[in-house]
């Protein structure tokens, strides 16, 4: 006796997986929050692989197109994505610290002990940040001279030049502003011979002094005013100059040409 099959009723275990596959991918992805979110399709077309990149917060940094010679590594060394990348680094584990450091005179340097021995993974947090703090100037200072060297400050990437000239002094200051901070030897004496170059400012030595280490002694003053720039000002500052940076390397076109 012939058997009629029903149509659309699973003939075994594996047609029936199928159906159920199907089932929770409708569910997953083809509802309302869903759609809300990413409203371009399946990457599986050109047209919705430029949508996602396009219509993603993160992933619109990056261009939908890129000229041909930009995918070879050795264009850019990606030195400026891994300054970038210490940035990250550098404010997460510094946030890290922040739960372990107070910026007192009379326990800053106890802290910083404490952290290396009391705190579990203390001492792997501390390197952390100290080698990213030494990663991003040495990184930085590549980043220029590779775009130096492919001559990509020509307009009309010139203003970029000049918003990459502040995040250097940006960096450096922020890596100077931290080494003060253990409030140890190396710390009061690098920071003594700060306070010397501020009062030579022609004409204005004092109120320098003044408004940078809080009086002419170093103290208390000059440690709270360090850690607030190390911590608040001079990152923020770098984030929105970043941000600057990163926009007007689209707007100036992509990436230069190799000359
Ligand atoms: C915190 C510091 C900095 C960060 C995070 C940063 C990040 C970046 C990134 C991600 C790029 C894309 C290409 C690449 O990865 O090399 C770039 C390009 C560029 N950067 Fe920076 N940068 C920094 C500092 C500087 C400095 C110090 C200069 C120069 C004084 C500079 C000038 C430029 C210019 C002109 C471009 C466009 C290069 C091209 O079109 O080939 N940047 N930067």
């Amino acid at each position: 006796m012939a058997v009629v099959e029903e149509p659309g009723k699973p003939r075994n275990w594996q047609e029936r997986l199928a159906i159920i596959r199907d089932r929770l991918y409708d569910r997953l992805f083809h509802n309302y929050v869903w759609r809300s979110i990413f409203r371009s399709g399946y990457p599986n077309t050109p047209r919705n692989q430029m949508l996602v990149v396009a219509t993603n917060v993160f992933l619109h940094l990056h261009p939908t197109r890129i000229h041909r010679t930009h995918v070879k590594i050795t264009h850019t060394y990606c030195l400026g994505g891994l300054s970038f990348f210490m940035f990250i680094v550098l404010t997460v584990t510094g946030v890290l610290l922040m739960f372990y450091y107070v910026p007192d005179v009379n326990r800053a340097w106890q802290d910083i002990a404490a952290l290396e021995t009391n705190v579990r993974f203390g001492l792997l947090m501390r390197n952390l940040h100290r080698w990213a703090a030494h990663g991003m100037v040495i990184l930085v200072f590549l980043h220029m001279m590779r775009v130096f060297y492919t001559g990509a400050y020509k307009p009309p990437r010139e203003f970029n030049w000049v918003v990459g000239v502040v995040l250097l002094f940006l960096t450096l200051l922020m890596s100077f502003t931290g080494y003060l901070l253990p409030w140890d030897q190396l710390a009061v004496w690098a920071i003594t011979v700060g306070h010397g170059i501020g009062g030579s400012t022609p004409y204005l030595g004092d109120e320098v002094q003044q408004v940078l280490f809080g009086g002419f002694e170093i103290g208390q003053g000059a440690l709270i005013r360090f850690y607030t720039l190390h911590v608040l000002g001079l990152p923020l500052l770098a984030a929105i100059m970043m941000a600057v940076h990163f926009w007007r390397i689209r707007r100036d076109g992509g990436l230069a040409r190799p000359l």
